[in-house]
């Protein structure tokens, strides 16, 4: 088996950022309710009529293969971890398109909040088994175009934002992709939701014809999920590569609540210094927020060469997972 390991990450974020105060002149909530209950402070909106989840995905990931002077020729594979592409039939192919990445095959992999652990998973597969050299894996996600910003009780919790990693190919010794775990609970789906709706019958056909409606979340069942099946995934996950708890470095949790990633780490017995969290700036980007918030703490100077990465994913399906890496740049 060959080894796999993120040689570059990249970010991008819309610039129009909306902070709690303008989200209480819309609906009746304060700064103070949102903070306390979420951790978030202001969240980053796409604007423009002809932008889309491609421009952000496109952005995250020229400035991740930037890093590495990377031709986009060079890549193999993309995976586009989004629930809100801005084509039904799929978006990575325009990404493709845009970075000039030619000669690489290009997918959408729909998995809301699990959408970028899935991905990496999936595109260090193909590593891994030997079939492709470099693999660009992005979560993109504007949530704001399917939320209803009448909705208290959605409209605080997301934003729009782009993460990208190239996974390279490399020696087994220095493979950095260490292990996963993934579940699907597929009873609780409409927990959370973008259902579509029948709205209309053609009379001559008989068949219906609607659209999607906004997320519709049981905040309070996403909650207990969460706090419940995160920290067993990574007890698992750990478990099966013989790693423990006092060896983990960082502990990146998708960013959904600060809250819930205080829980899980607390029933891990993680240590909130070990804590990745961008949150407050951002709130939750879904299939984004795991890349964006690893990009920034390597800008940081966070992550050391060696350091394990334990990083899980969590959201509608239901479905969460996680995978742990250890960084090899
Ligand atoms: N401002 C003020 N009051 C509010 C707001 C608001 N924005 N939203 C709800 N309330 C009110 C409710 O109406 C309720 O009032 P009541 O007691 O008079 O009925 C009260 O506050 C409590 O509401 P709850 O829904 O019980 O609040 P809770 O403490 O559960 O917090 C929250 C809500 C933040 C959504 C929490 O449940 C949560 O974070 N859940 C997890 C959500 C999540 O992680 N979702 C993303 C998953 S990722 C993905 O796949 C997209």
């Amino acid at each position: 088996m060959q080894g796999a390991r993120i040689l570059a990450t990249g970010s991008a974020v819309p610039e129009l950022c909306v902070n709690n105060f303008k989200i209480s002149e819309m609906v009746e909530t304060s700064d103070d309710w949102i903070v306390t209950r979420t951790g978030i402070k202001e969240r980053r909106l796409l604007t423009g009529i002809d932008t889309s989840v491609v421009d952000l995905a496109c952005l995250a990931s020229i400035k991740a293969l930037d890093k590495v002077s990377m031709n986009p020729l060079d890549i193999d594979l993309i995976i586009l971890a989004t629930s809100s592409p801005n084509d039904l039939f799929g978006s990575a192919s325009q990404v493709q398109a845009q970075i000039g990445a030619n000669k690489a095959v290009a997918f959408d992999l729909t998995a809301a909040c699990s959408g970028f652990v899935l991905a990496m998973v999936t595109g260090a597969q193909f590593i891994q088994n030997g079939s492709y050299k470099n693999v660009l894996v992005i979560g993109a996600d504007v949530l704001s175009k399917w939320t209803n910003w009448l909705d208290r009780s959605t409209c605080i919790l997301f934003g729009d934002g782009a993460g990208a990693v190239i996974i390279q190919a490399c020696s087994q010794d220095n493979n950095g992709i260490l292990g996963f775990q993934l579940n699907t609970d597929g009873e609780k789906y409409d927990q959370l939701s973008i259902p579509y709706r029948n709205k209309a019958k053609n009379q001559t056909i008989s068949i219906c014809q609607g659209e999607f409606d906004f997320i519709q979340m049981n905040g309070k069942e996403v909650y207990k999920f969460a706090v419940s099946k995160v920290p067993l995934s990574i007890f698992k996950c750990l478990q099966s590569l013989r790693i423990s708890i006092e060896d983990v470095s960082w502990l990146l949790l998708h960013q959904a609540n600060e809250r819930i990633i205080h829980a899980v780490a607390e029933r891990l017995s993680i240590h909130s210094s070990k804590l990745i969290s961008n949150l407050h700036k951002y709130g939750n980007t879904s299939a984004a927020s795991i890349p964006l918030a690893l990009d920034e703490a390597l800008s940081n100077n966070k992550i050391k060469y060696n350091d394990l990465i334990v990083i899980s994913g969590f959201g509608a399906g239901l479905t969460w997972g996680t995978v742990v890496i250890q960084w090899k740049c």
